[in-house]
């Protein structure tokens, strides 16, 4: 894996004994906003871990040269240690789809952002809405970007309404989700976050919020963010879109939606539309 900053300038991977340095991690929190990011959210797929190496050496191989967007794949904690052997040497980030919120002892079944980032990854998806749906709170979502952030990592924080009404009471939805964690971060801790915006009603559906619904949605997270700190932090946050992101509707969602990448699911299996969504964001 290469740190962020060193996708398109030729350098080389920043490990050490497997775990990637402090200065990897500085550069990783540094990378350009104006460079989009997709992430990939394999979610519970694929069955086997030899399916999941394929998918990881097919994603690599459609994304050898080290160019934008930046790229992140999020296999099963149980996949990720194979995953992460076939990124070696590769600009493809690690991400995981999910961390605990305590940091070490008996807490059966976690994973610590420390034991993440032991293990390769960089940017934990949080607060998905299939997290949230199975009872994940926005306390819980909070507590885990804290931790997140403690571990070094940059934490991928999902929002996003049930559904949309005529009233536009999804928007009082979507900044109660935004205040429960970001009032308790530090302006200089909220740069570091990356806000996926993912309508439940579009996550899997194949349906998507308009064009123009999206760049409502940025600049609505992008006074939420100002009101809550001030306007250079909240334009420093980077913003993804998510729910049903297809090679079909990839470019012109990035082109007039005005966020900083994608947060995909389904199409992310497929390296052939995973790597057509990467381009169509170019
Ligand atoms: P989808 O999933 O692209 O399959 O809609 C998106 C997500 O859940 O992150």
């Amino acid at each position: 894996m290469r740190s962020h900053a060193e996708v398109g300038r030729g350098g080389h991977p920043c490990r050490n004994s497997g775990t990637l340095t402090e200065s990897a991690h500085a550069t990783i929190f540094h990378m350009k906003k104006t460079i989009p990011l997709i992430v990939g959210n394999w979610k519970c797929n694929p069955v086997t871990e030899l399916h999941a190496v394929a998918l990881a050496v097919a994603v690599v191989k459609a994304h050898q040269k080290a160019e934008t967007p930046y790229v992140a794949i999020a296999p099963t904690a149980l996949h990720s240690a194979a995953v992460a052997k076939k990124l070696t040497s590769s600009p493809i980030t690690l991400a995981a789809q999910n961390v605990s919120s305590f940091a070490v002892g008996a807490h059966t079944g976690e994973q610590s952002a420390a034991q993440l980032k032991d293990g390769g990854v960089e940017l934990v998806i949080i607060g998905h809405s299939e997290r949230r749906a199975a009872g994940e709170t926005d306390v819980e979502v909070s507590a885990k970007v804290q931790a997140t952030l403690a571990g070094k990592l940059i934490p991928i924080v999902c929002i996003g309404e049930k559904k949309r009404d005529t009233n536009g009471n999804f928007f009082t939805e979507v900044e109660t989700q935004i205040r429960s964690f970001a009032t308790e971060l530090a302006p200089a801790q909220l740069k570091k976050v990356v806000i996926a915006y993912e309508p439940i009603w579009a996550i899997g559906t194949g349906e998507t919020a308009t064009n123009d619904d999206v760049k409502e949605m940025q600049l609505f997270i992008e006074s939420i963010l100002t009101k809550i700190h001030d306007r250079p932090t909240a334009q420093s946050v980077r913003l993804l879109y998510g729910g049903s992101v297809k090679p079909h509707n990839a470019a012109e969602l990035h082109r007039v939606g005005g966020m900083g990448g994608f947060l995909v699911g389904g199409a992310s299996l497929k390296a052939a539309d995973f790597s057509a969504i990467c381009k169509a964001v170019i």
